[in-house]
């Protein structure tokens, strides 16, 4: 099976949001389909291993915000390449709550689901949510995921369905914690000492040379 034939499928990059009791969290998905268009109902594949999945699970509510463009690609390693069962993702982030649940205003639009249906695999849970919300935020270009990988640089987690081990080989410097390759015209041994990966924020000492 060549493996590389997923990378054909078209996605965009998504915050999916939800509730831990009383307090917002969320991770980054790729996942995310229509299903039906009346009523109309989304779907979203989560690792069994996310805390936002147990939260889906629980809260029974997800929303889904469409990043552009434009969103701030520090929202990737915010919400992709850390747990909300260690850290408060919305701390000192501004969101916008919508049917309960947060949402992202630097997305070009949002769409808040109940839901109604899941199935599992082996891995992942498919959540089936009915839209009881959503809008658009901003007239921009919608992220599409080829758009991250080629020119955010950016790459995805094992958590994520789409991953692939290939990715891992090709990098000179990738940062250690969200695998961001470096592009810069200046070669990395010499950029300031000061220099933080652009989707995760860590600092120049995190990235390893591949
Ligand atoms: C670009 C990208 C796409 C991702 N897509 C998915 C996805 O579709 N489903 C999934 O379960 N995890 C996906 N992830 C991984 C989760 O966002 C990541 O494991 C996150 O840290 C989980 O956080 P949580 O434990 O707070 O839920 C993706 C991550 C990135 C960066």
């Amino acid at each position: 099976m060549n493996k590389n034939a997923f990378r054909s499928l078209s996605y965009g990059v998504y915050i999916i949001s939800t509730l831990d009791g009383q307090r917002p969290t969320g991770c980054v998905a790729n996942s995310v389909m229509q299903i039906t268009s009346s009523p109309a109902t989304i779907a979203v594949s989560m690792n069994h291993d996310n805390y936002t999945n147990s939260c889906i699970a629980e809260s029974g509510v997800f929303a889904v915000s469409i990043l552009s463009e434009e969103s701030d690609p520090g929202l990737i390693g915010r919400f992709g390449f850390q747990s909300g069962k260690d850290v408060d993702k919305f701390e000192g982030l501004v969101s916008v709550e919508r049917e309960g649940v947060q949402v992202i205003p630097d997305a070009c639009a949002y769409i808040v689901c109940k839901v109604i249906d899941k199935m599992e695999t082996s891995s992942h849970t498919v959540f089936l949510g009915e839209v009881i919300d959503a809008d658009v935020l901003e007239k921009v270009e919608p992220m599409t995921y080829a758009y991250y990988h080629k020119v955010v640089k950016g790459k995805s987690p094992k958590n994520a369905p789409t991953y692939l081990p290939e990715e891992e080989k090709k990098t000179s410097w990738k940062c250690g914690l969200c695998g961001y390759e470096y592009v810069g015209e200046v070669p990395f041994e010499e950029v300031p000492e000061d220099y933080k990966c652009p989707i995760c924020q860590q600092p120049k000492s995190v990235f390893i040379k591949k």
